[in-house]
């Protein structure tokens, strides 16, 4: 059986100003034709030695069915980017399934109506735009470098040409007396832009971050998640993935893959890919267009799969367990943790706040 690659993630590296939370790979053009130049140049290599890799393994390119464009801030890629990007797949001869799920991120701010005009004539179908909050005080926390109005005028272009997007926004943000923030009423007021998809994620940053000491507790950040999750449920989304809500028949296909431990491929600096009939992850330099490879055991694969099967509607099989499992699977669902149907165990939202400590369950039953 021939073994096909028919999903790509593509690391675009560059945002106009670096947020004070963010801790993904990202870097400010110092001269932007120059490091556009040299992030372009740096694909080219990349992609001759992703080749020697993929067919090494027996792998060929089929139409993509799902690309990711993600950041850094891809929508600063532009109409240049897109020319180029275009180019490239046709010289590679990669070419996009007509169902193709393409999806590019977008920040408030960094976009024009052209450029998104572009990208969808070259087949973009999907947006993900990163609001974080509709708080102007919050968006000054978080050093955001768009205005509110730019927020705005984004959701407005988004629902005002009727396109398919989601939303990024960010719960456990900086909290004291004066700086309260209602993330409920933010989400009410998105609803006007009729978004298909919310990705909700919890701030994660180190000790070090400037607003460390005005980080709400652990009860006050589940109890924002669950009213989040209860809200968005209330209003017809599936809570499909620990971060992730959409609308019926719109979970992101991309995310998907990842979840399923499907194969996806990635170029880009820091960027990482899959070939999952080998077992082989790859992860991309940020400074060079070399790869590091990993090749899973077996036994670390599967542990892997069931690792993010049960972060997502995905769900885990019974049938994969020992009896054992049978036990912790009630204590799971008493509290309200999990459901069972057709064999196949599925996390409530209460069971994806607390994840993690549920997979510890299933080492602790040496269930894994
Ligand atoms: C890598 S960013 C790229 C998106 C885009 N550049 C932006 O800023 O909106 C993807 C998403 O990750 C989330 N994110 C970034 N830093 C985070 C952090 N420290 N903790 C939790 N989520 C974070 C944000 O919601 C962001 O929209
Ligand atoms: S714009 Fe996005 S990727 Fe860039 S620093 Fe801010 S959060 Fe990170």
């Amino acid at each position: 059986m021939p073994k096909r690659i028919d999903s790509l993630y593509l690391h675009f590296p560059f945002c106009s100003h670096l947020c004070n939370y963010c801790d993904f790979y990202k870097k400010i053009p110092q001269n932007k034709e120059l490091d556009y130049q040299a992030y372009h140049s740096y694909l080219e290599k990349s992609f001759e030695s992703h080749k020697n890799l993929i067919e090494s393994s027996g792998y060929s390119w089929a139409p993509l069915k799902t690309l990711y464009i993600g950041g850094g801030t891809p929508s600063m890629w532009g109409s240049e980017g897109k020319k180029f990007l275009e180019n490239f797949f046709k010289e590679k001869n990669i070419t996009l399934d007509q169902d193709c799920e393409f999806t590019l991120e977008v920040n408030p701010g960094a976009w024009t109506d052209e450029v998104i005009k572009d990208w969808r004539s070259f087949g973009a179908n999907r947006f993900s735009l990163g609001i974080q909050s509709l708080d102007p005080q919050m968006i000054k926390y978080l050093d955001r470098v768009h205005s509110i109005k730019d927020v705005f005028d984004t959701l407005e272009y988004f629902k005002y040409n009727d396109l398919n997007f989601s939303v990024d926004f960010m719960l456990g943000l900086p909290y004291s007396n004066q700086l309260n923030r209602s993330v409920i009423n933010e989400l009410k007021k998105t609803f006007e832009f009729n978004p298909s998809h919310f990705s909700v994620y919890i701030l994660t940053v180190k000790d070090n971050y400037i607003y460390y000491a005005s980080l709400p507790d652990e009860e006050w950040i589940e109890r924002e998640f669950l009213d989040v999750s209860k809200f968005l449920k209330d209003k017809g989304f599936i809570h499909y993935e620990v971060s992730n809500f959409s609308k019926p028949g719109k979970q992101s296909q991309h995310n998907l893959n990842y979840w399923k431990s499907k194969s996806v491929a990635a170029l880009g600096p820091s960027a990482t890919g899959l070939l999952s009939d080998d077992r082989i992850r790859y992860k991309w330099k940020p400074n060079k267009p070399e790869i590091e490879t990993e090749i899973l055991t077996e036994a670390e694969f599967q542990l892997e799969k069931i690792y993010m099967a049960i972060r997502s509607e995905e769900g885990i099989k019974i049938s994969d367990f020992p009896d054992d499992f049978k036990k912790v699977l009630s204590q799971w669902k008493l509290r309200n943790l999990a459901t069972e149907k057709n064999n196949i165990v599925r996390l409530t939202s209460k069971g994806y706040l607390i994840v993690d400590s549920l997979i510890n369950d299933l080492f602790t039953f040496k269930l894994l």
